[in-house]
């Protein structure tokens, strides 16, 4: 296709990640999946993805957890392609629990993760997308970053990291003709949940068990059980990777209906404050356009 990308997608073993490389790959895109440990844990990934019918999708080795592995990474790309277009920031995980049993080390596993995987990522790929004047930084956030509910508080402190990470980027990379946006999934059914992270401290975690267990109760209730389809996500990310240059919105929301309403709406006010605080500040000059 003429208006082919070249795109990095990490955490392409499962979930967001497998199928948003994979429907990248099918639209005719030149698709490297990231993923970690290949003669490993996600061998069996690598050869699926390998053997793609029809598709332009090499695997690719990185941890996002190691600044060396992603440096590799995007040389790797950049040796085959000659170039990179998309970086798209997917992998990521969910420390369960309420906060306080988890201790600090754990917590920067998550933020090391969710928050400095991208970082490095973003770190390692910039010098040539800035080179380039053009490219895209897509983080995959969620709406716990605007709407953070209990017993996921690290997962959406994490979140709301990688979304305020995106708003710089996007207005300091402008200049540079690069787009960093984020798209904040509601919850869809992936592996996230069988992998999630629980804090070691089960005796603190005891204290919290009857609330946590009416939360997982209400979560898991019949009128909540209708999970939707994860493929929606990577369709959005399609759409994002085809949309014009310059012209993709900073945030996109996956979501059902009425929590797509409620965080928009929440989105055109932060909007509307962002405008109005940067024109008091003398620095409307510096930020994008709301
Ligand atoms: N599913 C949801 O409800 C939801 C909602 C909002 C946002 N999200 C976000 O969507 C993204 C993808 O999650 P998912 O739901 O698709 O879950 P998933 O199926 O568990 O996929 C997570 C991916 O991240 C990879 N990963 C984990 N640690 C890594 C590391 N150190 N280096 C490189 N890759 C690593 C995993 O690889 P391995 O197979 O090797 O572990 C896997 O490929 C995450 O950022 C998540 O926070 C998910």
């Amino acid at each position: 296709m003429s208006d082919q990308r070249v795109v990095l997608v990490t955490g392409a073993s499962t979930g967001f990640g497998r199928l948003t490389a994979e429907a990248l790959a099918r639209r005719g895109h030149r698709v490297f999946a990231g993923l970690r440990d290949v003669r490993g844990r996600n061998q069996r990934a690598a050869a699926e993805l390998a053997a793609l019918e029809g598709a332009d999708l090499r695997v690719v080795e990185i941890d996002v957890t190691d600044q060396a592995s992603a440096d590799r990474a995007v040389t790797e790309v950049i040796g085959a392609a000659g170039r990179l277009d998309v970086v798209v920031n997917n992998a990521g995980g969910i420390f369960v629990g309420p906060v306080e049993p988890f201790t600090a080390e754990e917590a920067q596993r998550q933020f090391d993760l969710n928050v400095f995987g991208a970082l490095r990522v973003n770190r390692a790929a910039l010098p040539h997308l800035r080179r380039q004047g053009a490219g895209l930084l897509l983080q995959i956030g969620s709406l716990s970053s605007r709407v953070t509910v209990p017993f996921s508080g690290l997962y959406a402190a994490s979140k709301a990291a990688l979304a305020s990470l995106t708003e710089a980027w996007h207005d300091e990379l402008a200049p540079h003709g690069v787009e960093s946006v984020i798209l904040d999934a509601a919850p869809y059914p992936t592996n996230i949940g069988a992998n999630a992270t629980l804090p070691a401290d089960q005796e603190r975690m005891g204290a919290y068990g009857e609330a946590l267990g009416g939360f997982m109760a209400a979560i898991t209730s019949p009128q909540q059980a209708n999970p939707g389809d994860p493929a929606v996500v990577a369709e959005a990310v399609v759409r994002l990777v085809e949309a014009p240059e310059g012209k993709r919105p900073r945030r996109t929301v996956v979501a059902p209906a009425a929590q797509f309403e409620a965080v928009e709406a929440l989105n055109r006010v932060a909007d509307s404050a962002a405008v109005a605080v940067t024109a008091d500040m003398g620095i409307a000059a510096f930020v994008s356009a709301r």
